[in-house]
């Protein structure tokens, strides 16, 4: 076993603070410094990108629980330089390398390990190299995106589609049989998620068709998206049909998922109408956790899946993603840093701003990612 990997001298710590439930602005104050466990890398966070969760839990006091979860420290995505690790990540990340990677595990109780603190710490297995090429800015706008969209379309009890690099990836990917690829249906391509799951999608061998504003089909294009389809449309459903015909589709990703659920399925019963569902599987992925975050009547017949951004980092995915993947697709270019990130503030102290120009107008426009240097 490798020996934990320590810089001498490590530096004061510190936190924008969510003091209690709905508290605003997050309290600047000092924290503790964090301390590697054994599968665990701290980082010193040189930017942070800003998610919807951060300013839900902050505005309605949901997701930390109010008995033991406050004083908490929230923020999901990361970039900066490694400090330390401990002693099964040693072997993988050695202080000084640059990062990017998802921060604040709330599903494990812990609620003072998010990404908005100087210093930070992520598991290794959410947590990938960066090339030079790339800065810390626009890596800190992959995390959440990334790990949903790879824990949507991967993991067993979610789609279970082939992982990017394996066997059946590489078939598809090769396509040297001239059998047309496989499609999958990504339902809100601008997201933060949707374009992730778009460029995980391809590297995993399929063909993609998405969903849009129509100011933004030129940036699902650039994502590599086959099809791209105004979800303004009324005729929207008919559209994706027709498109698809003599193709296979294997599933609709809704990376939207507020009040588009039954839509997707909607749409699979009529591609099954016209024989374009793959195996008879009528499946909608969607990124909420649970049933009861749906809110919506969906047609029978489909079945719905759901999915928490960081569960990979328990199974096969989290490895085959954030280990081997991210850091050679984002050397190639397979991988690209989308929404394009946008510098609001510097210091913990522009997290407040970032979060609440974020929760203005939330989903309405295609606002950049949201991004603070933290200095
Ligand atoms: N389960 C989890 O762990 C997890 C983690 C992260 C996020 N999420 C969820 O994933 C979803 C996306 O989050 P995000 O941060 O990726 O969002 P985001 O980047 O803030 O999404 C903004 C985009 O949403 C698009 N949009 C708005 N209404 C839409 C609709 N009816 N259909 C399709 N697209 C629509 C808009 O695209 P246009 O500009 O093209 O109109 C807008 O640019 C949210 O529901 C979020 O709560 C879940």
């Amino acid at each position: 076993m490798a020996a934990a990997a320590t810089t001498p001298t490590p530096q004061k710590n510190m936190a924008a603070w969510l003091t209690s439930p709905k508290s605003r602005p997050f309290a600047i104050a000092d924290a503790p410094m964090p301390v590697p466990g054994p599968d665990e890398v701290v980082i010193r966070t040189r930017a942070v990108a800003v998610n919807p969760v951060d300013w839900f839990i902050q505005a309605l006091g949901v997701i930390v629980p109010a008995d033991g979860g406050y004083p908490a420290v929230l923020g999901c995505d990361l970039a900066g330089e490694v400090v330390s690790a401990g002693a099964h990540a040693a072997s993988s990340f050695v202080p000084g390398d640059r990062v990017c990677g998802l921060a604040g595990a709330h599903g494990a109780g812990d609620f003072r390990s998010g990404a908005f603190q100087r210093y930070a710490k992520a598991d290794r297995g959410l947590l990938a190299k960066i090339s030079d090429s790339v800065s810390y800015t626009q890596a800190a706008v992959l995390p959440l995106g990334l790990s949903t969209a790879a824990t949507a379309l991967f993991q067993k009890d979610a789609m279970a589609l082939p992982l990017p690099g394996t066997a059946a990836a590489t078939t598809a990917m090769d396509n040297k049989d001239g059998a047309k690829k496989k499609v999958l249906l990504v339902w809100g391509g601008r997201t933060s998620v949707g374009s992730c799951g778009i460029q995980l999608a391809v590297a995993a061998g399929f063909d993609v068709a998405a969903t849009a504003s129509a100011r933004n089909h030129e940036y699902c294009r650039s994502l590599c998206a086959t099809w791209v389809f105004d979800y303004h449309d009324e005729g929207i459903e008919e559209e994706i049909v027709e498109a698809l015909r003599g193709r296979e589709c294997v599933g609709v990703f809704d990376a939207w998922s507020r009040g588009s659920v039954a839509r997707c399925a909607r749409i699979l019963l009529k591609l099954e109408k016209n024989g374009s569902v793959s195996k008879g599987r009528k499946w909608v992925q969607t990124v909420l956790p649970g049933v009861a975050q749906v809110g919506e009547e969906v047609p029978e017949g489909v079945e719905v899946g759901y999915a928490y951004g960081s569960t990979l980092v328990r199974n096969e995915v989290g490895p085959a993603i954030w280990g081997k993947w991210v850091p050679e697709a984002l050397a190639s270019g397979a991988l690209q840093c989308k929404p394009e990130p946008e510098v609001v503030a510097k210091g913990l102290e522009g997290i407040q701003t970032a979060c609440d120009i974020g929760a203005m107008g939330w989903g309405t426009s295609s606002s950049p990612k949201l991004v603070v240097e933290i200095i």
